[in-house]
């Protein structure tokens, strides 16, 4: 059977989350805000205007729609410049293994990311070229818990969402995932991730029988 295999990018193929959280703290130190770790945990999956528009609620700030837009470009600026220094050591770990597991079972593959940066992340730890379809922040209007990106990479590839997989670390991807009809699993903390289908700490912990399994048993007999 073929199905499609979505994976988010930021907390599940790389860990740019630590970088986000750079950006947006100096961003917040900027302008007198405390910013936390556990605060950076709710921008995950979130898109750079709605991030900003949360920093700025939880500092109860207003500034003006021309402040806005350069924080926004100073913070990307910023961003960029870590993610200039990305290779692929910071692949996490067993991603290119599943990728492998699955291009070899001839299944299809793509990324649903709301990052506008998606594509240069993707070549900087060159695995650019195992997606079929890619759909990141400059191809979506409605932002995760909507399922828009995930539906787009199925109509891409051309599979029914039911016979779609979608790996993910964020509560709103997951949210996402389910609300269009596909089989979630999230990459992280149980606690966290408990609206999954199901979840594991990372990639390492997915092995070949479950991807067999995933491949093979329709949605309906799959999720818990
Ligand atoms: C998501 C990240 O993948 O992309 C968020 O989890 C980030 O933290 C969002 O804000 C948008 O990313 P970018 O690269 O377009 O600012
Ligand atoms: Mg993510």
């Amino acid at each position: 059977m073929k199905k499609a295999f979505i994976f988010d990018l930021d907390g599940v193929i790389v860990d740019t989350a630590k970088y986000h959280f750079l950006a947006w703290q100096n961003l917040a130190d900027s302008l007198g805000i405390p910013f936390s770790s556990a605060q950076n945990e709710q921008l995950k999956g979130v898109s750079r205007v709605r991030s900003l528009e949360k920093i700025l609620e939880w500092g109860n700030k207003s500034i003006s729609e021309e402040e806005f837009t350069r924080l926004m470009s100073e913070k990307n600026e910023e961003y960029l410049v870590y993610i200039s220094k990305m290779d692929t050591t910071e692949i996490l770990p067993d991603v290119p293994r599943v990728l492998d597991c699955l291009i070899s079972k001839e299944q299809s593959i793509a990324l649903g990311s709301a990052s506008k940066n998606a594509r240069i992340i993707l070549e900087k730890v060159q695995l650019y070229d195992k997606f079929q379809a890619i759909v990141d922040g400059t191809n979506v209007s409605k932002a995760k818990p909507d399922p828009e990106v995930f539906l787009i990479g199925a109509q891409m590839l051309d599979i029914a969402p039911e016979n779609c997989v979608v790996f993910e670390d964020s509560v709103a991807g997951i949210q996402a995932a389910n609300t269009a009809n596909m089989i979630s699993i999230g990459i992280g903390d149980d606690k966290v991730l408990h609206q999954a289908d199901y979840i594991f700490k990372d990639f390492t912990e997915i092995k070949e029988e479950f991807i067999n399994q995933l491949i093979t048993t329709p949605k309906s007999l799959t999720i818990k």
